[in-house]
């Protein structure tokens, strides 16, 4: 299977959960990782903030209700959660400040620099690490908050047998990418990172371009 090909089912597995995920959350609220994400990206009161695999737009909506002058964008791969973001932002009667499209992150292409980029729970559902953290690179961003499940061992066993059935079945499969590969990317990218939350599943990391990288840059 190629790569278009296994973009499409992804983005077509998330049309059809979209619906779901969105009455979830409204009912139930923002995880604990996303208040987590929200309350960091928004302590430095940024000017915007990306959202990257924006899902049904409420962590954005978050970012609104705490930083209501912070310009949001979201985009996501799939149609379906776009038009139910639209939707969720239109029921709380916000619309200035907010871009919501349907567009790959690998190709998106801002002319406009952001100063926060976040992406909650998204490297899991997209096997190119590596491409997605140079995107937010390429968008000079202050931060990047990412939250990806921890790579435990059985869940990477669990995968692997999975994988094929998967690849069969021209399925959505989750991925697991190894914290170290992620952290020393972005400090050959000049990002100093820590961790600002775990639990048994998920791990918040926060990504903060350092001061010797922003000189080199002005
Ligand atoms: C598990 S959902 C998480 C949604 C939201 N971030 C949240 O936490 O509620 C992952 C989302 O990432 C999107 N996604 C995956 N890969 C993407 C990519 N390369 N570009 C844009 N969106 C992507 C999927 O379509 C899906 O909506």
């Amino acid at each position: 299977m190629n790569k278009t090909t296994k973009d499409q089912t992804i983005s077509r597995f998330f049309d059809r959960e979209s619906k779901r995920m969105s009455d979830r959350q409204k009912s139930s609220g923002l995880p604990i990782s996303a208040m987590k994400h929200v309350n960091y990206l928004v302590e430095s009161n940024p000017k915007s903030v990306l959202d990257v695999g924006c899902g049904p737009g409420t962590l954005l909506m978050e970012v609104k209700n705490k930083s209501p002058k912070t310009k949001v964008i979201g985009i996501d791969l799939s149609t379906s959660m776009i038009n139910e973001a639209s939707e969720n932002f239109k029921e709380m009667g916000i619309s200035e400040g907010v871009d919501l499209k349907v567009v790959n992150f690998k190709n998106f292409n801002d002319a406009e620099s952001v100063d926060g980029v976040s992406m909650h729970r998204v490297l899991c559902c997209y096997p190119d690490r590596e491409t997605l953290m140079n995107k937010c690179v390429s968008l000079n961003a202050e931060e990047i908050v990412v939250t990806l499940p921890r790579p435990w061992l059985f869940l990477r066993v669990l995968l692997k047998l999975f994988s094929p059935i998967a690849a069969l079945t021209n399925s959505f499969r989750p991925y697991l990418h190894r914290i170290d590969d992620l952290t020393n990317q972005m400090k050959s990218k000049g990002y100093e990172w820590e961790t600002i939350d775990q639990s048994r599943f998920w791990m918040t990391l926060a990504f903060k371009r350092s001061s010797s990288s922003k000189s080199l840059n002005e």
